[in-house]
């Protein structure tokens, strides 16, 4: 971020200004099906995947998001961007058309190129005679740049679990480059009426029954996407969006439903039905995520892991721990390791996958490899002797083939879906020295308000002597890479359940260039 630009724009009150109209513009309640279609900016803007000169400005027309196809009418629709340093857009550098179609649900996924590196850019779209809030964006630096870089680690955020006040706080008081999202940014769960049983309890609810189909998938994303702290977050800051498991189903491991026909599901879902469950989702996530065209989906063939790079010291690898891993061992869950777990030719990312991100490191000059990623990473045996099968602790020859990659180079890994905040070291071998460090970020609802630290935590690290850190406050990871350390900042509220929390720091830690391991920051 130029602190000087932020720093001006900040006491003019302008960039509260313009991220509070976009908020105020998503506020506007859905018009009824059957009106005739008003302001179609219902779900605000967003941008995505910056390069050093270019980046993804995104959109989707639905003036009355909850209802099928948006409340669009099926036809194409000519929709008007704009680009400007200006945050008032009186100067746009670049202006434009482009044709949404209700094949993709009027979404649009425009790719602006000649940007200046390292630069914050405004952006709008005009349908008709409505305007989009106004985003804010920012360019990758220049290749070369030693820049400190600026981002966010997040994801996990239950829609019934919680406010989104985390993005409210990420949107407003964070200068950053950009967030990674690591993924469960929708549940695929049913609609749960407050005071019946389940997971945590209800602070809103979902729309309709469990998603299955496109339009059930597009109807969630869009019930997320009115939330007015997910659109400032949104319109904000440029987002990185990979996916975990909710975006399609709990669970899911490349084409294989959790649905398995054992004790849990009785009755098993055959690859071939679910891959119709799992094409749905995926065209529902590129709809709704600013990613570069390239990852829009062919039915169940989806490219989403991909490389980023920020100037000199920081090299993205975004990688995608779903769609090519093999099943889950030993039945899945929290178990005791069975004899699959060691299978040689265990897959987490997949051979073309691991083969792209070896040569990847291989070829990268840049200071520090980060892996942004889901799963969590580190070993981790409970206390009984358990193990997740779904963490990369059921697939620990690949494990082992990716800390060879990355041996004497200075990484982090970043993780979710644990819903917990961890600081880890990741041993070389099972006891050895730490070859890498491991943030996992805790999550921004799912699980409800959450304690200090985990009931079991202190038992799970005392048998875990290489996991240095838990908190089990909602909220995200503020990350620094520097050219000497890399830094881990975990800001957390103390409640979702109801708005308005406020954010602090719980803990801080960094790793330094050179010399694997956290340290206390
Ligand atoms: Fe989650």
């Amino acid at each position: 971020m130029d602190s000087t630009t932020l720093t001006d724009l900040a006491r003019r009150g302008l960039l509260k200004g313009a991220i509070g109209l976009a908020a105020l513009r998503v506020l506007q309640p859905p018009r009824a099906a059957a009106q005739v279609p008003g302001n179609p900016f219902t779900l605000g803007v967003a941008s995505g995947d910056p390069w050093p000169e270019s980046v993804v400005l995104w959109t989707r027309l639905a003036p009355d998001p909850l209802a099928e196809g948006g409340g669009m009418a099926v036809a194409p629709v000519t929709v008007q961007w704009q680009i400007s340093a200006d945050p008032l857009m009186r100067v746009p550098l670049q202006s434009g058309a482009m044709t949404a179609h209700p094949e993709s649900a009027h979404a649009v996924h425009l790719e602006v190129h000649g940007l200046q590196p390292g630069r914050t850019y405004f952006y709008r779209f005009r349908q008709g005679r409505h305007e989009s809030p106004i985003g804010r964006t920012r360019t990758a630096p220049a290749p070369g740049s030693e820049a400190p870089i600026r981002f966010l680690n997040a994801g996990c955020q239950h829609y019934e679990h919680g406010h989104f006040t985390a993005w409210r706080h990420a949107a407003m008081e964070e200068e950053i480059d950009f967030v990674f999202h690591y993924g469960d940014y929708i549940y695929e769960y049913a609609g749960r009426q407050p005071g019946t049983r389940g997971w945590g309890p209800v602070a809103r609810t979902h729309h309709g029954g469990e998603t299955f189909t496109l339009e059930d998938y597009r109807a969630r994303y869009a019930q997320y996407r009115t939330d007015p702290d997910l659109a400032a977050a949104h319109a904000a800051h440029p987002f990185i969006a990979s996916y975990d498991d909710h975006e399609v189903e709990n669970n899911w491991a490349g084409l294989i439903s959790q649905r398995d026909g054992g004790a849990r599901f009785p009755v098993a879902t055959p690859p071939e039905v679910f891959a119709l469950r799992a094409a749905a989702a995926f065209q529902a996530w590129y709809e709704h995520m600013p990613v570069r065209p390239s990852a829009r989906p062919r039915g169940t063939d989806i490219l989403a892991y991909r490389r980023l790079r920020f100037g000199h010291l920081l090299d993205l690898h975004v990688l995608d721990t779903r769609r090519f891993r093999d099943d889950q061992p030993c039945g899945d869950g929290v178990v005791l390791p069975c004899d699959a777990v060691l299978r040689p030719n265990a897959q987490m990312l997949g051979a073309r996958q691991e083969a792209w991100l070896r040569a990847g490191l291989a070829g990268s000059e840049a200071v520090w490899q980060a892996l942004a990623q889901q799963v969590f990473l580190a070993p981790r045996r409970f206390p009984r002797g358990t193990q997740s099968m779904d963490s990369w602790d059921g697939y620990p020859a690949a494990r082992s083939r990716l800390l060879a990659m990355l041996t004497g180079r200075d990484a982090a890994v970043l993780t979710g879906d644990v819903h917990r905040a961890w600081a880890n070291d990741v041993p070389d071998r099972p006891g050895g020295a730490a070859a890498l460090v491991e943030f996992v970020g805790t999550s921004i609802t799912s699980e409800g308000d959450g304690s200090d630290i985990q009931t079991t935590a202190p038992e799970i690290m005392a048998g875990n002597p290489h996991l240095k850190f838990n908190s089990n406050r909602r909220g995200y990871t503020l990350h620094v890479a520097r050219a000497d350390r890399l830094e881990a900042i975990y800001r957390a509220v103390p409640f979702v359940q109801h708005p308005d929390a406020p954010v602090s720091t719980v803990a801080h830690f960094v790793t330094q260039r050179g010399r694997p391991g956290v340290e206390r920051g």
